[in-house]
Order: C-alpha cells, then structure tokens, then sequence
C-alpha cells in the first residue's frame, strides 16, 4: 500500500501548488508535471500493472479519482486566472472620462459658393432657368462658334488650358453654355449658367480655377435697354439701391456692341484708392447684344430675333462685397477664414 500512501501524498502536495498558481504558464507547467506524457499520475496508471493483482483495483479507482480531480481543478483555475486577466484588462483600459474631448471644427458654407447662390437667385427670380455645361469643353463650343477665329489672342497658350484630348479644352469661359443651350432649344431663351472656369493665370486677383456666372436671352425684340435694365436691377440687388453704375464701350467676339460694366467703388466711394487704382470704378462684368455671327453658328434666324447676353466673375463679386485682399485665401480652406461668412 505504498503507492495508495504516495498517491494521497502527491494529491496534498499538488493541491497546495495548484493554490499558489496565479498565471496561465505555471498552471500550464504543473498540469504537464502532474497529468503529462511523463507526469506523476500518468506514471502511476501506466506502472499499474507492475502493482499486485490484489491492490491493483483500488489503486487505479484512486489514481483516476485524483486524476479527474485535478483536471477539474486545472479547469476552474485556468478559468479564475483568465477572468482576472480580463478585469485587469478593462481596467486598463476603461474610459477616463474626465479627459478634455478632441475639438472638432464644424464648417460654414463657403463664401463662393454662397455667392454664386445668391446671384443666380436673383435672376431666378427674375424669370431666367439654370442651364449648365461640362468643365471639359469642346474647342469649338469654347472658341469658335463664339466667333473668336482661330488667330484669336484668347486662344493663347497662356490662357487657356489644352487637355490631352484633340479639340478639347477646359472652358474658359460660361459662355460655350449660351451654344449648348441655343443649339438645343428655341428662343424665346432666358438661362443663366453658373459654374468653374480655367485661366492660366495666378496672383492676387486672379486663381486658375475660378467662378463665372452666364446669361443669355433671345427673344423676338430684346433691345440694350433690356439688358440695361436687367444688369442694373442685378447690381442693386447685390450691393444696395445706392450704387452708381457706368457702361463702357468694350470688345467681346461674341457680342455686338459689348459693354464693360463698372460699379462706382465700394470701398472709397469713388474717391479713389488702392482697390478702385485711383479711377473710382470696379470694373464688375462684360455684356453685349449677341453677335449676328454667333445666331447664324448655332441655326437662330437673325432677322426674327436678337438677344443679349452677359458673363460675370463670382470670386471678384465676393472679394469686392466682402473686402477680401486676396483672391488665394478663397482656395486655401482655412476654416478660420471660412466661417467668418457664417449666415453672412
Ligand atoms: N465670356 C466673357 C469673359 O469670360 C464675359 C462675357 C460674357 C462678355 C457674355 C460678354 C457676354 O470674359
């Protein structure tokens, strides 16, 4: 009965080891000293056979109890040491929340797009629909069938970006939306067509992607006082009944006559300063009756009808409206610029 003496002293032993036990390794290693291919106990059943006949059966009964015992054990253990190690973890990791949050910024409307919101409302409202065109224009509808020749300085390299498509550019202009819409619908027409233009051109004033805003109408009868009228209830509407408003005889391909339309300056009044350089008008936006040349391109019978049309920079109404030196600080998206046009 010396096995039976052994085994109950190695059941004490382990036991007590077990108790001590606080992490996954050591159970790992004492379970494999205990119940492993070499372990004590398995040792014990594997020498049953070397045990008397007559003890062998209380033997082996012991040796499983203990067996089945501590694998018992070995489970509730792991199990107890696993749900420390998890307690421990959340507590690690539990949310402090006495920590400051991160700040996030919320943005505003930019002040562009706003703009350009507001101008074509107000010729919404005026009775004139929305028409728009693609950014990546066909040569012919941006140039040519604007009557500007092939020779024409606009057609510059320095002006206009050419793409890697053959007879298509980045519109330079809204105006290729007055043929898109003239070669789709007949007159009576009155769009306006707001939009992205590309120039290359880039300083203080001027950015190679910029906004335009077109306008065109065509009906039988449209006279310059149409268009007077018109232009000048627009610039009213935008910075206020006060205004003074000069027309200019200019050049356009596409118009005939054509304007250029001044504002008196906004910022001295028309005393004369830095903005205005000295003259006491801001030069706001080119106009004209449209050319004879460009009906007849796009199948518009001149004799029935005549129309006018007129094109504006949005960043320039908006530099102007809001005194912005600088044309850059529209694109580089700092929002302590940005939302100082918060609900403006
Ligand atoms: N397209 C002209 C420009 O970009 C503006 C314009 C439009 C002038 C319509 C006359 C009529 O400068």
């Amino acid at each position: 009965m010396e096995l039976k003496k052994e085994l109950e002293a190695l059941k004490g032993d382990y036991e007590k080891k077990f108790e001590e036990i606080n992490n996954l390794q050591e159970l790992q290693k004492l379970k494999a000293e205990l119940l492993g291919k070499k372990g004590k106990i398995t040792q014990v059943l594997k020498n049953l056979k070397n045990v008397p006949p007559e003890e062998r059966k209380e033997i082996g009964k012991l040796a499983n109890q203990i067996k089945q015992f501590f694998e018992d054990l070995i489970k509730a253990k792991e199990q107890s040491i696993k749900d420390k190690l998890l307690e421990e973890e959340l507590k690690k990791s539990q949310i402090d929340i006495t920590l400051p949050p991160f700040w996030i910024e919320a943005g505003a409307p930019h002040v562009v797009k706003e703009t350009l919101k507001e101008i074509t409302d107000i010729f919404v409202t005026m009775g004139f629909s929305v028409a728009e065109g693609p950014e990546v224009e066909r040569e012919e509808y941006n140039f040519d069938m604007l009557n500007i020749p092939k020779d024409h300085p606009a057609r510059d390299m320095q002006d206009t970006f050419f793409i890697n498509k053959e007879g298509y550019v980045l519109r330079t202009h809204t105006s290729p939306v007055q043929i898109r819409t003239m070669l789709t619908k007949k007159p009576p027409i009155a769009i306006v067509a707001p939009g992205r233009v590309y120039r290359k051109d880039a300083d203080p004033t001027h950015s190679p992607m910029f906004h335009q805003i077109e306008g065109l109408f065509v009906d039988e009868n449209v006279t310059f006082k149409d268009l007077k009228g018109i232009l000048k209830k627009f610039l009213e509407t935008v910075f206020g009944e006060n205004i003074s408003i000069r027309l200019r005889p200019s050049y356009f391909p596409f118009t005939e006559p054509s304007v250029e339309v001044d504002i008196g300056c906004t910022v001295c009044g028309g005393e004369g300063c830095r903005v205005c350089k000295s003259t006491g008008w801001l030069e706001i936006l080119g106009a004209g009756m449209v050319d004879p040349n460009v009906f007849e391109a796009v199948g518009i019978d001149t004799e029935k009808y005549t129309g006018f049309a007129f094109g504006l920079g949005i960043e320039r109404i908006a530099m102007l409206k809001y005194r912005i030196p600088d044309i850059r600080l529209l694109f580089t998206n700092d929002l302590r610029f940005n939302t100082q046009f918060k609900g403006i």
